[in-house]
């Protein structure tokens, strides 16, 4: 028996499910692949296999693994004896970068994940506005916390009326009632945007969004859409928020309100922003931000916040991104990968779309026009989708899959064009496999 099959059984006496998140089971394997190291692009499972990497931590890495900048700020770090849960230079060292480089961001606070900050984001828009509801957009994802988990993978059956869609749980156990405090709205519709908005407005404290939609592979915003939110918004005193947790830095180094030329009210940043290591973070205008303890009323604490291995780590992570170059070979990067990928499925007469922006991807199977919402993607072919991950993942390239649904996958900066090439090469014989 392999290794991986082994130790995964055995995680299974201890661990949930077998693991540290429910997301971390491959659907297209029936259990989590367990890796015993990492190196730049690349992982090596426990049985010794070698593979290239095109989930890169769900967005985790965006440099590489290992990268030795993050390495000799982590270990600088620790000569320091990084106490945690105390202030430092360092915290507004990463600070200054951060409101230096991402338009909206006046001041901001670190937070220890994604969830958190989406959550006390959406706190402090509430305590700023004193008003209740949240408009979300279907499907967006924001985190695993009670306030924002519907509607983020609602079956194709149910989904209701396009002007209503239904407010669907993302899991049981949600708090009751919850789910009157959203509006939901399909993305990249102005018309139904517009149409719910003007009759919500008054009761709404924030419309969040994710800026880039990578959560259903990749969907960017039409211009008239996003420049919609952003006016109205303002002409109502409704905050918005860009939920940059996955798409900043992947595009640009001001992320998605720099690529769209938006600024939102307020955003949150995470995954890329700590160069692999904990931390997020949430901010924008500063009269907002002041609303949060000790200058406002709005409580924001937590013991591991702004840990100093994490914000070493991010501050490295934030420089390289800023480096002359950088974002050059990360184009040049995705267009080889993903042209590459669309030709090799037209080769194989296999239907199949790849949208891409930046450092991140989707394919969709089964689908050959614009994938421009969550309603378009639900409609893509779950079991193609399984069956490429596991001819992928058979043949050396590791992809993520959560199901068989439409997801985001991506590279790192380490990953080189001849590093693509070789991805290329085992995705031919993959998806010949798989036709
Ligand atoms: C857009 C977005 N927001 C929030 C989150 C939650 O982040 P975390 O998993 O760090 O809690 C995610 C995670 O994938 C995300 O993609």
């Amino acid at each position: 028996m392999s290794r991986v099959v082994d130790q995964f059984e055995q995680a299974c006496h201890f661990l949930a499910g077998g693991v540290s998140s429910s997301t971390r089971v491959n659907k297209a394997l029936g259990h989590a692949l367990l890796f015993d190291r990492a190196k730049g692009c690349r992982l090596w499972d426990l049985d010794g296999k070698e593979y290239i990497d095109l989930c890169c931590s769900h967005g985790g890495t965006l440099l590489g693994h290992g990268d030795a900048r993050i390495r000799q700020a982590i270990d600088q770090a620790f000569d320091r004896g990084a106490p945690c849960s105390y202030e430092s230079e360092q915290h507004t060292a990463f600070a200054r970068i951060l409101c230096e480089t991402v338009p909206c961001l006046e001041r901001l606070r670190f937070t220890c994940s994604g969830s958190e900050a989406t959550m006390h984001c959406l706190r402090l828009a509430r305590a700023f506005t004193g008003r209740q509801k949240i408009l979300k957009f279907e499907g967006n994802f924001h985190g695993y916390h009670d306030q924002v988990m519907f509607a983020i993978g609602t079956p194709a059956d149910q989904l209701g009326p396009e002007s209503a869609p239904t407010v669907f749980p993302g899991s049981t156990g949600i708090a009751a009632g919850l789910a009157e405090n959203l509006v939901l709205v399909p993305y990249n519709r102005p018309d139904l945007f517009e149409q719910v908005f003007r009759q919500r407005a008054s009761e709404l404290a924030a419309v969040i969004c994710e800026p880039i939609y990578y959560n259903a592979g990749c969907i960017v915003p039409t211009p008239e859409f996003i420049a919609l939110l952003r006016r109205l918004t303002r002409e109502h005193n409704v905050l918005l928020i860009f939920d940059e947790v996955l798409c900043a830095f992947r595009m640009a180094p001001g992320g998605a309100q720099e690529f769209l030329k938006v600024t939102p009210d307020l955003c949150t940043l995470g995954k890329a922003v700590g160069g692999g290591q904990p931390i997020s973070a949430f901010g924008g205008r500063r009269d907002v931000m002041d609303r949060l303890m000790p200058t406002g009323d709005c409580q924001h604490s937590g013991t591991y916040n702004g840990h100093p291995v994490a914000v070493a780590a991010g501050l490295a992570a934030v420089t390289a991104y800023k480096q002359p170059g950088f974002y050059d070979h990360i184009f040049a990067v995705a267009e080889r990968l993903t042209g590459g990928l669309s030709t090799i499925f037209e080769k194989h007469g296999v239907r199949a779309r790849v949208q891409g922006l930046g450092a991140r991807f989707g394919v969709y199977f089964g689908v050959s026009g614009p994938v421009r919402n969550y309603r378009d993607a639900v409609q893509h072919h779950r079991a193609q989708m399984l069956r490429f991950v596991k001819s992928a993942i058979a043949h050396g390239v590791y992809f993520h899959d959560y199901g068989g649904a439409a997801c985001h996958h991506g590279f790192c900066a380490a990953m080189t064009l001849s590093d693509v090439d070789e991805a290329l090469q085992r995705l031919d014989d993959a998806v010949r496999k798989m036709a």
